[in-house]
C-alpha cells in the first residue's frame, strides 16, 4: 500500500476520518474531500503528515454538483501523480434532505432527488474519473459506502434505503466493466454506525438504545469498525472480490 493514493469524499468527519487514519497508517497518500469543514479539513491535513509522514491534501467538493468531480480531481491531478483506490464515502445532511429523509406519506421528489444525487450520481462520476486514473497505473479498487438501512426498515430512510439500493446495483455494474481493466468495484454496508449523520436521527437516544438491544455483538457499530475492512477491499488480500456488497452491522441485519 505504500506511496499510493486514496481518493475519499467526506473525510472530515464519521466513517471517512477513520478511513482517512486507517490508510495513512498503512502508508498510502490521500486526497480528501470536505464540504463545509475547511478549517478542520487543514487540521485533519497537519495532523496525519506530522503522524505518518505520508502526502494529504483536501479538496472543496459538492456531491450535489456531481459533475464538480471532474474539477477537483484535476485539482488532484497537480498534487498527486497516480490514484489506486476511490471511496465514494460522503453523504448529505440537513436541509438538503428535508423531504428526503421523512416517513413514506411525506416525501418529496425534490429531497428524495437530492439524497439520490448525491448518493448514486456523485458516485457515478467520481468513480468514472477515478478508473481513468487507475487504468494509467494498471488497475485499482472502488468502494461505495452503502448502509444496510435498504434491507431492514429504518424510521424515515427511504430515500437514503432506496438510493443505497441502487447504489448497490451501479456498483455491480461498474465492477463488471471496469474488471477488464484490473479495476475492483464493492460496496461496504454498515449497520447503524455513531457518526453526526446518525445523531441527527431526531430520536437518536431512542435509536440507539435499539440498535444495542438487536445488535448481537451487544454495542452499537463506531467507523473505527468499518474503516480496516474498507481497507481490506483496496488490498491485494482481497483481490477475488468483486461486485459485492460486503454488510458490516454486527450482525443486526438478521435480528
Ligand atoms: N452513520 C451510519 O449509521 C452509517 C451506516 C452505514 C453507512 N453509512 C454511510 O457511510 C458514509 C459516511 O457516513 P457518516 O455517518 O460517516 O457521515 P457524516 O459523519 O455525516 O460525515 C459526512 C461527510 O460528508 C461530507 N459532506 C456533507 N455534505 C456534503 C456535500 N454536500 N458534498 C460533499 N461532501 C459532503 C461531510 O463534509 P463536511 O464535514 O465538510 O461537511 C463529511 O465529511 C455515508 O455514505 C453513509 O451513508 C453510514
Amino acid at each position: 500500500m505504500n506511496g499510493k493514493t486514496l481518493v475519499i469524499s467526506g473525510g472530515t468527519r464519521g466513517i471517512g476520518r477513520a478511513i482517512v487514519d486507517q490508510f495513512a497508517e498503512n502508508g498510502v497518500n490521500i486526497a480528501f474531500t470536505y464540504n463545509s469543514n475547511e478549517e478542520e479539513s487543514k487540521k485533519i491535513c497537519a495532523e496525519i503528515e506530522a503522524k505518518y509522514r505520508v502526502k494529504i491534501k483536501a479538496y472543496k467538493l459538492d456531491i450535489l454538483e456531481p459533475e464538480s468531480y471532474k474539477a477537483v480531481y484535476e485539482e488532484i491531478d497537480k498534487d498527486f501523480d497516480r490514484v489506486d483506490f476511490f471511496i465514494s464515502n460522503a453523504i448529505i445532511s440537513g436541509r438538503s434532505v428535508v423531504g428526503g429523509f421523512a416517513p413514506f406519506m411525506r416525501l418529496k421528489p425534490k429531497g428524495l432527488n437530492n439524497i439520490y444525487t448525491a448518493t448514486v450520481l456523485a458516485f457515478v462520476v467520481g468513480a468514472q474519473e477515478a478508473a481513468k486514473r487507475m487504468e494509467k497505473v494498471g488497475g485499482g479498487s472502488i468502494v461505495a459506502l452503502s448502509s444496510t438501512g435498504n434491507l431492514v426498515h429504518t424510521d424515515n430512510y427511504s430515500g437514503h434505503g432506496s438510493s443505497k439500493a441502487s447504489l448497490e446495483t451501479m456498483v455491480r455494474y461498474a465492477a463488471t466493466e471496469l474488471a477488464p481493466k484490473n479495476i475492483r468495484v464493492n460496496a461496504l454496508s454498515g449497520g447503524p454506525i455513531e457518526t453526526d449523520a446518525l445523531r441527527a436521527f431526531p430520536n437518536f437516544e431512542e435509536l440507539k438504545a435499539e440498535v444495542i438491544k438487536r445488535t448481537p455483538l451487544g454495542r452499537m457499530g463506531q467507523a473505527e469498525d468499518m474503516a480496516p475492512i474498507a481497507l481490506f477491499l483496496c488490498k491485494k488480500d482481497s483481490y477475488w472480490i468483486n461486485g459485492q456488497t460486503i454488510i458490516a452491522d454486527g450482525g443486526s441485519s438478521f435480528t
